[in-house]
C-alpha cells in the first residue's frame, strides 16, 4: 500500500515525488481511449481547424495588395470581393468546425469526469480502515474532487490549446518556409527557442513551487476538517484561540508558497514577453531585408504581422498553458495515487463468498499488528468460539477487544496465523459477504446524514417500514424517535451528531436487529445507555444473541454476567477464560478484582469460594 498519509501534514509535502507526468498522462488516455469515437472527432475536428486558420494570414496579405492594386486601378473590384469572400469564408468555416467539436467535446468531458470521480470514489470506498484512518476524510475528499477538475484543465489544455497551437505552429513554419526558406527557418527556430524556454521554466522553477503549495493548500483542507469535526471538543476546552493558532500556521504557510508560486509564474510571463517581441522584430527584419519591391515589402509585412497575430495568442498561452498542465499534472498526481493504490485488504482472485454456517469462529496462532505499533498486539493468539457460544471479551482499555473483534470482520489482515469462520478462512473469502454475515454494534456508532429509517434499513435495504419499526421498538429506538417532529424522517446530522450517545447506539442496535446476522459482535454496546434503558435492551440483546453467536464487548460487567464465557484480555493476552461464577470465584483473579471494583455483585463476592488451581491463559504462546 501507499506508504504516504495525510498526518503529520508536513511529513508529505517536500520529499514525496510526485507521481511522473508519464503516469498521469496515462491515466488520462485510459480514460480517453474508452470513448474512440468522441475522441476521433475531437482530433479530426482540430486538425481541420488548424489548416483552415493557417490559411488567414495568407488571404489577408492578399486581400491588402487587391485593395492596393484597386487604388492603382491595377485590379478589378470583383477581385477585391472575391478575396474579401474566401478570408471571411474561411473565418466562418474556422468559427463552424470550432463550435462542432467544442460541443463534442463538452459530452466528452463531462462523461469522463463522472467516469473519475466515480472511481476515485469506488476506490477509496474499498481502502482498508487502517488506509481511513491514516488519510483525513477531509483532504481525500479534496484530492478526489481537485483531481476531477484538475482533469477538466488538463484536457482543455492538451486538446484545446496546446494540441491546435503546436499544429499551427508547424502549420505555419512550413508555410513559411514555402515563402522564404530564411524565414521559414528563422520562425521555426525562435518559436523553437521560445518553446523549450517556456517548458524549461514552467517545468523547473514554477511547477515546483506549485507542487508546494499544492501539499500547503492540502494542509490547510486538513487542519480545517479536523479542527472542524472536532468542534465538540473544542469548545468543551474553550480552545477556539488556540485552534485558530494552529490554523494559522497552516493558512500562513499556504500564503507563504502560494505567493513564491504566482510570482514565479509571473517572472516566466515577463521572460516570455521579451521572448516574443524578439520573434516579432526578427521576421520584420527578414521580410523587409529580404524584398525589393515596395508591393512584395507590404505584402511580406502584412502577412508576417497577420500570422504574429494568430500565432501571438496561442503562443502568448504556450507557456501559461504548459504551466497549466504542469499544474494540472501535479494535482491530478493525487488521484493517480489513489487509483494505483491497491486496496490493502484485497479479496483473492475469484474469492468465493462466505457461505454462512451455524457460527464457528477460530483463531488459531494468530500474530496481528497495528502498522505504526512497534510490536504485535496479539501474538500466537488461539480462541475458538463454539457455533452459538456467547462469548464475552473483558479487559482495561487498550487490551485488544476491539482489535479482536474488527478481525473478525477482517478489517485488518493477520501477519500470521488463521482466523476461520464455519471453517472459512476469513481471508479466502470476498469481505462483502463475509462482513454482512457479521452484525456489530460498535463502540461508537456512526451515522449518516440521511433519516433514522434509512440509518436502520441500511442493513437491509429492502426492509418495510414495519420491518424497521419493529426492529426500532426491540430496540428501544422507537419511543424517542416517536417523539421527533419528522419521526423516522428525520435527519440526524453529520455522523448522527444530532441524536444522543445513547439514542445513536439505540439505532446502531436496531440496525443489527434488522440486519439478522448469523454472528454479533457488540462492542459495548450499550455503555452509552442509562441503567434502566440497558436493562430493557439487554432483554432485547438477549432475544437477538438467541441462537447466533456472539461476542460481546463490555466493561460494564452487568452486560456479560450471561455469557458463557468470558475472555480477559491483557495487553494481547487473554489471561483468565471461563463463566462469571467461575471466574469470580478465582483468588488473585483480574476478573473478580474487576468485578470487586464494581460494586453491584458485592453480595456475589460474600462468600469467597476459591478455586485453588487457577487455570488462565488459553494462549499457546
Ligand atoms: N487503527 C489503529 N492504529 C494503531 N493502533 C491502534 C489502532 N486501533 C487501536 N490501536 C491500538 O491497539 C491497542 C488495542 O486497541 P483496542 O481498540 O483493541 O483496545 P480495546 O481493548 O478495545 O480498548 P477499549 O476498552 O478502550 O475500547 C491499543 O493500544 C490501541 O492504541
Ligand atoms: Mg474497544
Amino acid at each position: 500500500m501507499s506508504g504516504a498519509t495525510d498526518m503529520p501534514p508536513a511529513a508529505n509535502a517536500a520529499d514525496e515525488n510526485p507521481t511522473a507526468a508519464r503516469e498521469v498522462l496515462a491515466f488520462v488516455w485510459g480514460y480517453w481511449r474508452a470513448v474512440p469515437l468522441r475522441f476521433a472527432g475531437m482530433l479530426l475536428g482540430t486538425t481541420l481547424g488548424v489548416v483552415l486558420e493557417v490559411q488567414i494570414p495568407r488571404l489577408s496579405a492578399d486581400l491588402v495588395v487587391v485593395v492596393e492594386q484597386l487604388l492603382r486601378d491595377a485590379a478589378a473590384p470583383a477581385d477585391a470581393w472575391r478575396t474579401a469572400g474566401w478570408l471571411l469564408g474561411v473565418f466562418g468555416a474556422v468559427f463552424l468546425v470550432k463550435q462542432l467539436y467544442l460541443r463534442n467535446w463538452m459530452y466528452l468531458a463531462s462523461q469522463v469526469m463522472q467516469q473519475l470521480v466515480a472511481d476515485g470514489f469506488r476506490r477509496v470506498q474499498r481502502f482498508s480502515q487502517e488506509w481511513h484512518t491514516n488519510h483525513f476524510a477531509g483532504s481525500t475528499q479534496r484530492k478526489i474532487t481537485r483531481g476531477m477538475w484538475a482533469y477538466d484543465s488538463l484536457a482543455d489544455t492538451l486538446v484545446i490549446d496546446l494540441g491546435p497551437a503546436l499544429g499551427l505552429l508547424v502549420g505555419f513554419t512550413i508555410a513559411m518556409g514555402l515563402r522564404d526558406p530564411a524565414l521559414g527557418l528563422y520562425f521555426g527556430i525562435a518559436v523553437s527557442v521560445f518553446l523549450a524556454a517556456s517548458i524549461a521554466m514552467s517545468i523547473h522553477y514554477v511547477a515546483p513551487a506549485n507542487v508546494l503549495s499544492n501539499d500547503a493548500d492540502t494542509t490547510v483542507g486538513g487542519a480545517l476538517a479536523d479542527s472542524i469535526t472536532c468542534n465538540t471538543v473544542v469548545k468543551s476546552f474553550g480552545s477556539e484561540e488556540r485552534e485558530d493558532e494552529r490554523f494559522h500556521m497552516a493558512s500562513q504557510d499556504w500564503r507563504l508558497k502560494s505567493r513564491r508560486a504566482w510570482l514565479r509564474s509571473m517572472d516566466a510571463g515577463a521572460v516570455q514577453s521579451v521572448l516574443l517581441l524578439c520573434l516579432l522584430g526578427g521576421l520584420l527584419g527578414i521580410v523587409l531585408l529580404r524584398t525589393e519591391a515596395a508591393t512584395d515589402r507590404v505584402e511580406g509585412a502584412v502577412y508576417v504581422i497577420a500570422t504574429y497575430l494568430v500565432v501571438h495568442s496561442y503562443l502568448r498561452n504556450i507557456g501559461w498553458q504548459v504551466r497549466n498542465a504542469q499544474r494540472a499534472i501535479n494535482e491530478l498526481d493525487d488521484l493517480v495515487e489513489i487509483a494505483r493504490t491497491e486496496p490493502q485488504v484485497e479479496n483473492v482472485p475469484a474469492a468465493p463468498s462466505f457461505q454462512p454456517g451455524p457460527g464457528a469462529i477460530d483463531f488459531d496462532d494468530v500474530r496481528f499488528g497495528y502498522r505504526n505499533q512497534p510490536r504485535p498486539i496479539f501474538e500466537k493468539l488461539c480462541v475458538h468460539v463454539r457455533p452459538g457460544e456467547k462469548l464475552a471479551l473483558v479487559g482495561e482499555s487498550g487490551a485488544g477487544k476491539s482489535t479482536f473483534a474488527k478481525l473478525v470482520q477482517r478489517l485488518y489482515d493477520i501477519d500470521a496465523g488463521r482466523i476461520s469462520i464455519d471453517g472459512q478462512d476469513v481471508s479466502q473469502v470476498t469481505q462483502e459477504s463475509l462482513r454482512t454475515a457479521i452484525s456489530v454494534v460498535p463502540q461508537e456508532p456512526i451515522l449518516f446524514h440521511r433519516s433514522l429509517a434509512e440509518n436502520i434499513a441500511y442493513a437491509r435495504p429492502g426492509a418495510s417500514r414495519d420491518e424497521v419499526i419493529r426492529a426500532a421498538r426491540q430496540a428501544h429506538a422507537h419511543e424517542f424517535i416517536d417523539r421527533l417532529d419528522h419521526g423516522y424522517e428525520t435527519l440526524v446530522g453529520e455522523r448522527g451528531v444530532k441524536l444522543s450517545g445513547g439514542e445513536r447506539q439505540r439505532v446502531a442496535i436496531a440496525r443489527a436487529i434488522l440486519a439478522d446476522a448469523p454472528i454479533l459482535v457488540l462492542d459495548e454496546a450499550t455503555s452509552s445507555l442509562d441503567s434502566l434503558t440497558e436493562h430493557l435492551i439487554q432483554e432485547a440483546l438477549t432475544t437477538l444473541m438467541r441462537g447466533r453467536t456472539a461476542i460481546v464487548i463490555a466493561h460494564r460487567l452487568s452486560t456479560i454476567r450471561q455469557a458463557d464465557r468470558i475472555l480477559v484480555f491483557d495487553d494481547g493476552h487473554i489471561i483468565e477464560e471461563g463463566s462469571h461464577d467461575e471466574l469470580v470465584r478465582r483468588a488473585g483473579g483480574r476478573y473478580r478484582e474487576l468485578v470487586q471494583m464494581q460494586a453491584f455483585v458485592v453480595d456475589a463476592l460474600e462468600e469467597p469460594e476459591v478455586e485453588p488451581e487457577a487455570q488462565d491463559s488459553r494462549e499457546s504462546a
